[in-house]
C-alpha cells in the first residue's frame, strides 16, 4: 500500500501516527539557537522516512514568548524568528508532496497580552465594547472571584498597572494560565467570528486541521462562582491528586457550552471536508468526558491523557484503555494513544521511576534521578505497546531518539513560567523541551543548529551527542530504527485501522488480538511484570511469527532466563498468527 493512497483515506487521521514537532527545538537553520520552519525544511526527508502520517505544529505565531509561543500575538502569521508565511507554505507544500498531512496549533482560549485585540481593550474605557473580547471584571476590594492560575498565583491581574489610568483602578482581567495570557469572552459573538475567520485562514492555505489548546477551558460559569479547589492550584490537598495540583476541573473547566463552540467549528472545517480534522487538548479526568468532544458534529479526536497519567501497572492500565475504546466506540471515535508532549516529563524519564513515582512538577539535578536504561526499555515497550493497537498515536519530537528528560538543567536557564510564578518551587517542563541532537558536529548545538552557533535556547546535556540522530542511524538496534521499524510494520499491516480484543492473560501481561485492514491477525503483548511470563496460546501456533520485538530488561529481580513461549519483563512483541 502506498503512502499516497493511504492519505487519500478520506479520515486519515483515525489511524494516523501524528508526530509532534517543537519548533523552538527541532532544528535550526540560521544558528541563533532557536529552530525555525527553513529547519524544518532541511529535515524532510527525515519526516519521511520515519514513517510518519502526518506533524503536528506546536504554535509559531508572533509572541512575546512568555509560554513558548501559547501567548499568540498574531493568528495570522509566523513569529519572524521562525521564518514568514512563504516558508510555512513550502514546508507544507513539501510535506504534502510526501504524503505527510499538517496540523496546526490553535490557541483560542487566550491571547497574548501583546495581540492587538488586547491591546486596542486596555486602550479603550471600562464598558467599552473592546474590553468585551476578554474578561474584565470590577471589584474594588480584592481580586473578583477565587481562581487560581494554572502556572501559580491569582488568574486575576489588575488592569491599571498595564494602562496608568485612574479609570481602571478597580478592574482585573482574567488570565488561566500567565498575566501575559488574557482570556478571551466566549460570551462575545464577535469572538467566535475571529476564530470563524482563523480557521478559515489555515485551512485555505491547506492545512489539514487543528490542535484545540485547553479546548475544555474556553467557556466560563457565567456566574463566576468561586473555585472549590481553592487559589493556590500547584498546592492542592485532595485525594486525586499526587502532586499537589489541582486537577483540571473548576467553573472555568469543561463546562457545557464549550460543546456549541467545537459544532461550530466542525460545520466551518466541514465546507473544506472531513479530511479537515480537529483534535482536543482536553484533561478532563475521565474517557467518557473525553467522548464528549468527539461526538459525530464536534471534533475528530482527543489526546488520550487518561493512558498518560496512569502509571504504567498493569491492572490500572488494561483498565483505562478498555475504558477509553469503549468511550470513543460509543461516539464512533476512533482512540488515540500519548505517551509525551511538551507538557510532561518524557515517557523515557517518567518510566525510569518505581512505579507510582510522581513527576507532575517537573524535576530537578538535586531531585532523585531516574534509571535511564530501564525507563529507555519500559518506553519503548509502552510506545509499542500502544502502537500496535487501532486508532492514531502522537509522538513528541525527539522521543524516537529515546530522548530522556533533561533532568539536570541549571534553573536559572529555565523559561517556563511556571517556575517564577510558583516561587521557584514548581520547575516546570522545560527538560522536555531541550533542542533535538542531529549529530556530535562541534559548535553546533549536537547539530540542532549549523556550525558556529548561538547556544541553543536551552542548553542540552553534554551527553546528548550519543543519542544524535547521526550516531543512530547506523546502529541498527537505536531507538531510532527501532521507531522506523515499528511505524513501518505498523503501516504494511494496516493495524491503526484495525479491529481489537482482548486476550485472556496472565494478570502482568496485557495481550490484544489486532486484526488488520490485510485481514493478517497480530497478538500485541507487553510484560509489565519483573518475570518473564508466558505468552497467551494464541501466540504460540506453528505459524506464529514475531514481527516487532523490543529490548525488555533482565533485571536482578528477575529469572535470567527466558524459554520459547515466553515474553520478558518490560517487553513488548507483535506477534503475526
Ligand atoms: C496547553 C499547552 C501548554 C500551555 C497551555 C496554555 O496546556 O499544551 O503548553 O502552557 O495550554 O496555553
Ligand atoms: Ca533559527
Amino acid at each position: 500500500m502506498s503512502r499516497i493512497q493511504r492519505c487519500d483515506w478520506d479520515q486519515w487521521w483515525r489511524s494516523a501516527a501524528i508526530y509532534q514537532i517543537y519548533p523552538r527545538s527541532f532544528s535550526d537553520s540560521n544558528g541563533d539557537g532557536i529552530g525555525d520552519l527553513a529547519g524544518v525544511l532541511e529535515k524532510i526527508d527525515y519526516l519521511e522516512n520515519l514513517g510518519i502520517d502526518a506533524v503536528w505544529f506546536s504554535p509559531f505565531y508572533p509572541s512575546p514568548q512568555h509560554d513558548t509561543g501559547y501567548d499568540v500575538a498574531d493568528y495570522l502569521d509566523i513569529n519572524p524568528e521562525y521564518g514568514d508565511l512563504e516558508t510555512f507554505d513550502k514546508v507544507l507544500a513539501q510535506l504534502h508532496a510526501r504524503g505527510i498531512k499538517a496540523i496546526i496549533d490553535v490557541v483560542p482560549n487566550h491571547s497574548s497580552w501583546d495581540h492587538p485585540l488586547f491591546k486596542q481593550a486596555l486602550a479603550a474605557e471600562p464598558g467599552d465594547p473592546a474590553r468585551d473580547m476578554y474578561m474584565f471584571r470590577k471589584c474594588s476590594d480584592s481580586t473578583p472571584n477565587n481562581w487560581g492560575s494554572m502556572f501559580g498565583g491569582s488568574a486575576w491581574s489588575k488592569v491599571e498597572p498595564l494602562t496608568g489610568k485612574a479609570c481602571d483602578r478597580d478592574w482585573w482581567y482574567l488570565h488561566i494560565f500567565d498575566a501575559s495570557q488574557p482570556d478571551f469572552n466566549w460570551e462575545n459573538p464577535k469572538v467566535h467570528e475571529f476564530f470563524r475567520s482563523y480557521l478559515r485562514f489555515w485551512l485555505d492555505r491547506g492545512v489539514d486541521g487543528f490542535r484545540v489548546d485547553v479546548a475544555h477551558g474556553l467557556v466560563k460559569d457565567p456566574a463566576l462562582p468561586d473555585d472549590t479547589v481553592g487559589p493556590d492550584r500547584l498546592h492542592y490537598e485532595g485525594a486525586e491528586s499526587d502532586s499537589g495540583r489541582a486537577p483540571d476541573v473548576g467553573p472555568f473547566y469543561n463546562q457545557p457550552g464549550v460543546h456549541d463552540i467545537y459544532r461550530e467549528w466542525r460545520s466551518v472545517l466541514d465546507e473544506y471536508g472531513r479530511d479537515r480534522m480537529l483534535v482536543a487538548e482536553a484533561w478532563v479526568n475521565t474517557p467518557e468526558q473525553e467522548a464528549m468532544y468527539v461526538r459525530e458534529d464536534e471534533m475528530s479526536q482527543a489526546f488520550n491523557f487518561s493512558v498518560v497519567n496512569c502509571h504504567w501497572e498493569p491492572a490500572a492500565l488494561r483498565k483505562v484503555i478498555r475504558r477509553t475504546q469503549e468511550a470513543s466506540a460509543s461516539v464512533g471515535a476512533p482512540p488515540t494513544w500519548v505517551l509525551s508532549n511538551h507538557d510532561k516529563v518524557r515517557h523515557a524519564t517518567r518510566l525510569g521511576y518505581p512505579t507510582g513515582a510522581n513527576t507532575d512538577n517537573g524535576i530537578g539535578a538535586t531531585d532523585p534521578q531516574p534509571d535511564q536504561e530501564i525507563g529507555l526499555t519500559r518506553a519503548l515497550s509502552a510506545t509499542a505497546f500502544l502502537a500496535g493497537l487501532p486508532g492514531s498515536i502522537y509522538l513528541y519530537n525527539g522521543e524516537e531518539l529515546g530522548l530522556p528528560e533533561a533532568t539536570k538543567l541549571p534553573d536559572d536557564a529555565r523559561q517556563d513560567p511556571t517556575w517564577k510564578r510558583s516561587g521557584f518551587r514548581v520547575r516546570g517542563r522545560d527538560g522536555c523541551r531541550v533542542p533535538l541532537p542531529w549529530s556530535n558536529a562541534p559548535g553546533s548545538n549536537f547539530g540542532f543548529s549549523p556550525a558556529n552557533s548561538s547556544p541553543a535556547w536551552l542548553p542540552q546535556p553534554d551527553d546528548w551527542g550519543k543519542l544524535s540522530v547521526q550516531m543512530q542511524e547506523s546502529d541498527p538496534a537505536s531507538p531510532l530504527n527501532f521507531y522506523r521499524k515499528m511505524l513501518s510494520v505498523r503501516r504494511d499491516l494496516g493495524l491503526g485501522m484495525g479491529e481489537s480484543s482482548w486476550l485472556d492473560s496472565d494478570p502482568e501481561i496485557l495481550a490484544l488480538q489486532v486484526t488488520g485492514v490485510d485481514g493478517s491477525k497480530i497478538v500485541v503483548v507487553t510484560n509489565l511484570g519483573v518475570n518473564f511470563r508466558p505468552l497467551p496460546p494464541q501466540a504460540l501456533g506453528d505459524t506464529a511469527k514475531t514481527v516487532l520485538t523490543t529490548p525488555g530488561i533482565v533485571s536482578p529481580q528477575a529469572s535470567q532466563v527466558g524459554t520459547d513461549g515466553q515474553i520478558a519483563p518490560g517487553q513488548t512483541l507483535w506477534i503475526k498468527i
